[in-house]
Parts: structure tokens; sequence; C-alpha cells
């Protein structure tokens, strides 16, 4: 589920056949002409070198099941965006780089933290890993040259999400919870079929679904993720069939 408790993350799995799928260039997954809406440059070998220099990075520092949970993400990124007319090679990029400082030791997500001036809450000081997405951010532009906003904030927001984010930070934030990877459950399922539908009411009902993994754990709640619920529920479309109360 979201990265609030993915810091206790056991979801990933090993799985040689999404990694040979995705490690497709993948401007090759893209639609020709997808692109040329938003102007961004069209998928080019620049990106295809860009996106070879990051997984040799990501090997040396995640996990073979975290690399490929950052190939499902970044494909499930692809895929939302193409549905909801979002540009898809921002949400590659994003897809690709949301989890950069996933195994960053607690320390030193503080210090980056520290030295990049942000407003830290007691929640992140109690459970520094929740930085990993504001920390990936600063590590994709400092070492990959990422100075695109929409593709550093889908990064920071990747975890917690943030109210009035854009619709490519809720793909990545959909992606991330809702890979393949992380299993089939009714849940999950029921979560990907809103994702199509409608981003606002996933981000919501996915929120809802993180915050009743943590209080049943007992873990503590950023205040982000309920400003995020909030947000998103305010925008999701009512008329949608209610989701099931367990
Ligand atoms: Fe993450
Ligand atoms: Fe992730």
């Amino acid at each position: 589920m979201s990265e609030s408790n993915k810091h206790l993350d056991s979801h990933d799995t090993t799985d040689a056949k999404h990694l040979k799928a995705a490690k497709q260039p993948v401007g090759l997954t893209i639609a020709p002409d997808a692109s040329h809406r938003s102007g961004v440059v069209a998928p080019s070998l620049l990106s295809i070198e860009l996106r070879d220099r990051v997984i040799q990075w990501l090997q040396k520092h995640v996990p073979a099941s975290r690399l490929q949970h950052i190939l499902r993400v970044e494909q499930m990124a692809i895929e939302l965006a193409q549905r909801h007319d979002i540009d898809p090679l921002q949400a590659a990029q994003a897809g690709l780089m949301h989890d950069l400082a996933k195994f960053f030791k607690p320390q030193r997500l503080l210090e980056m933290a520290r030295a990049e001036r942000l407003v830290l809450d007691p929640v992140d000081v109690a459970n520094p890993h929740l930085l990993h997405a504001a920390v990936g951010a600063i590590v994709a532009r400092d070492e990959f040259g990422i100075h695109d906003e929409s593709v550093l904030d889908a990064i920071r927001h990747h975890t917690l999400g943030c109210p009035g984010m854009s619709s490519l930070s809720c793909v990545v934030f959909l992606a991330d919870s809702l890979e393949p990877g992380r299993g089939d459950t009714p849940e999950l399922v029921a979560l990907r079929e809103s994702s199509q539908q409608n981003l606002y009411r996933a981000v919501w009902l996915t929120c809802d679904e993180s915050l009743r993994h943590l209080l049943s754990r007992a873990q503590q709640i950023h205040p982000r993720m309920v400003q995020t619920r909030n947000w998103a529920l305010a925008l999701a479309d009512k008329k949608l069939p209610q989701p099931r109360i367990r």
C-alpha cells in the first residue's frame, strides 16, 4: 500500500518476467505522438541513455527486488498516464526515479533533508524513512540533472501525496501503491479499477487503505497523508459506487 506504511514494505517479489519486459527502452513503449501534446521532447536516444544510467545507479544502491518494483511502477505510471492523457515521458521519469533514496540510512536522509532546508514534521523525524521521497527528488536533480519540477514533485509526493498535487503526481503515487507486485487482494483489485476511472477517487481510497493499515499496527500517521486524503475526497467522483467498508 501507500508508502506511509511501505517503510515496512515486504511486498516486493522477484519476477524476472517483469524485469525483462521493463528493460526495453521505455520510449519504445510510449505512443509515438503522445509526447507531442505537452511539448516535451519526443522519446529519444538521450532519454534511453538516461534510463540506462539510472538503472545502473539503482543496481548499485537498491536490492534487485526493489529494482523490479521500481520498473513495475515505471510501467504502471506510463499506462496510467496514457489512460488519463498525461505526459507519459514525465510519468516514466518520475516512476523510474521515485525510490532512488529508498535505502539511504536514516541519518543520511535527515542530514540531506536538513541541508535542503526542508520543513520536517515530527513524524518525519521519528520515521526518517518517510523522507526517502523528498530526498529522492534531490538525488534525481543532483545526480541525474532532472530540473522538471513536475517530475520532481511526483517523486517528492509518491509516499504521502500532497493536497493540490498534479495529475502526474497522482499517477506516480497510485502506481507505487498499486503496481502488480503489490498483490491481488480484493482491495488492490478495486483500487486498480478506481485508478482507471478517476484519479482523485483512487488517491482518496488508497489513502484510506493506508490509514487503516497504520491504525491496525499502531503506527504514526503523517498529517500530510490525512490532508491528501481530505483533498482527494473533496474532488472525487461521488457518483461512483461507494467503497466497501471493512
Ligand atoms: Fe518509496
Ligand atoms: Fe516505491
